[in-house]
């Protein structure tokens, strides 16, 4: 059964394989014993190697030990876990936060808890996997409105009759790398864009819960604080924001963020919570290592976007397409698999590791570059020469 199913992939040059790494230093990785400079890491402010964020982690596992034995209500958490989620509440400005094993986690076990039969859920149909996930999971009933087209999400929701309403979205798209719109326009101006809602004032307008996958927005948008402050929007009572730490925290792990009451609703609720192994202390002092940096640190993230605007322009100027990318995710768009295959093959020739995106996981293939504040000039001009 499993040969054929194999074969099938095969034939449609969709065989997914694991390259694991040897070694890992900034921008560059080594893998099968040779070295690439890496495009495709999350690893946005380069933290994952920062010595300071080792040395926490390293004294913790002395101090704590390796795993955490149990889950956090039977006692698998540390100090370190309540210091990182007030660390998160005060960063985030909400009144509480609660520490999740991922992202992935964090979805799957969140969503059905603040979603049920009889509840409406409305999701971006280009929300990554872990929220369609988590809203099948959940026994509402789920609406998929286009890309980014708060129109259509209010036509739903006008039209929609539900005990509950719950919104969610990424708020930076993992494979396009564009922008939520959360805020809207009300320009009533010639010559300006026709005016549109945002996201936050329809759920404000029409009483809906919104959960935002802050995973690609932490530490990137709004100064590092994520998508609300890009937006210079407040923390609601309405809104649960859930960030990672795994990606420009250079860490493990994920969070979410809201109001006392939701916390500990979560608490009480959240299956992937409530039944999963505690994060290990050595992971969360990393974490907290990493929130002291980019509360701090201002360079990282201007490094990021200097590189990011260096790459982008780049591409512009080589003529490909790159969507709607307002973010270090930058997608390159491609008519084919076997297309984009072949460009990904010929840029590990030269020592660039840029691996294609195919089908299920995106509609067009693409190689999705994503650049970090670890890569230097001559990094990003030495993919462009060899896109070039
Ligand atoms: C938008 C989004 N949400 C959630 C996740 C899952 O996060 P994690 O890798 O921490 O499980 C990812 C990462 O792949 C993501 O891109």
């Amino acid at each position: 059964m499993f040969e054929e199913y194999l074969k099938m992939l095969e034939k449609n040059a969709l065989i997914r394989t694991i390259r694991d790494r040897t070694s890992a230093r900034g921008a560059r990785t080594v893998i099968g014993g040779r070295e690439y400079l890496n495009f495709a890491s999350n690893d946005y402010l380069g933290l994952s190697a920062h010595p300071a964020l080792l040395k926490a982690a390293t004294r913790a596992l002395e101090s704590h030990g390796m795993g955490s034995g149990a889950s956090r209500l039977l006692g698998g958490g540390s100090d370190l876990h309540g210091e990182l989620e007030a660390r998160v509440a005060s960063f985030k400005g909400t009144g509480a936060a609660l520490l999740m094993n991922s992202g992935y986690s964090a979805n799957a076990g969140i969503v059905p808890a603040i979603a049920s039969e009889g509840d409406a859920i409305f999701s971006d149909e280009l929300n990554h996997a872990s929220l369609i996930d988590g809203s099948r999971l959940s026994r509402a009933v789920t609406h998929i409105y286009r890309h980014r087209d708060t129109e259509h999400l209010e036509e739903l929701l006008k039209n929609t009759p539900a005990r509950r309403k719950i919104v969610v979205t990424d708020s930076v798209f993992s494979m396009d790398g564009d922008i939520v719109s959360l805020k809207g326009t009300r320009s009533q101006f010639k010559g300006t864009p026709a005016p549109f809602k945002g996201i936050y004032d329809l759920c404000l307008e029409y009483g809906a819960v919104l959960y935002l996958d802050d995973a690609h927005a932490t530490g990137v948008l709004g100064g590092g604080k994520g998508s609300l402050e890009h937006f210079s929007l407040r923390p609601e009572p309405w809104i649960i924001q859930m960030g990672t730490f795994s990606k420009a925290l250079g860490s493990f792990g994920a969070f979410a963020a809201g109001s006392p009451d939701a916390i500990e609703w979560l608490i009480n609720s959240a299956r992937s919570f409530i039944y999963s192994t505690a994060i290990p202390a050595c992971v969360v002092a990393a974490s907290l290592e990493a929130m002291e940096i980019i509360d701090k640190d201002t360079i990282l993230l201007e490094r990021l976007w200097n590189n990011r605007e260096r790459l982008f322009s780049g591409l512009k100027a080589l003529g490909f397409d790159t969507g709607e990318s307002e973010t270090p995710i930058i997608p390159i768009i491609m008519e084919s698999v076997p297309e984009v295959l072949r460009l990904s093959e010929r840029l590990a020739a030269e020592g660039i590791y840029a691996p294609a995106i195919r089908p299920p996981t995106v509609k067009a293939p693409r190689l999705r570059l994503s650049v970090t504040a670890a890569h230097t000039t001559e990094d990003i001009n030495a993919l462009l020469e060899a896109l070039r």
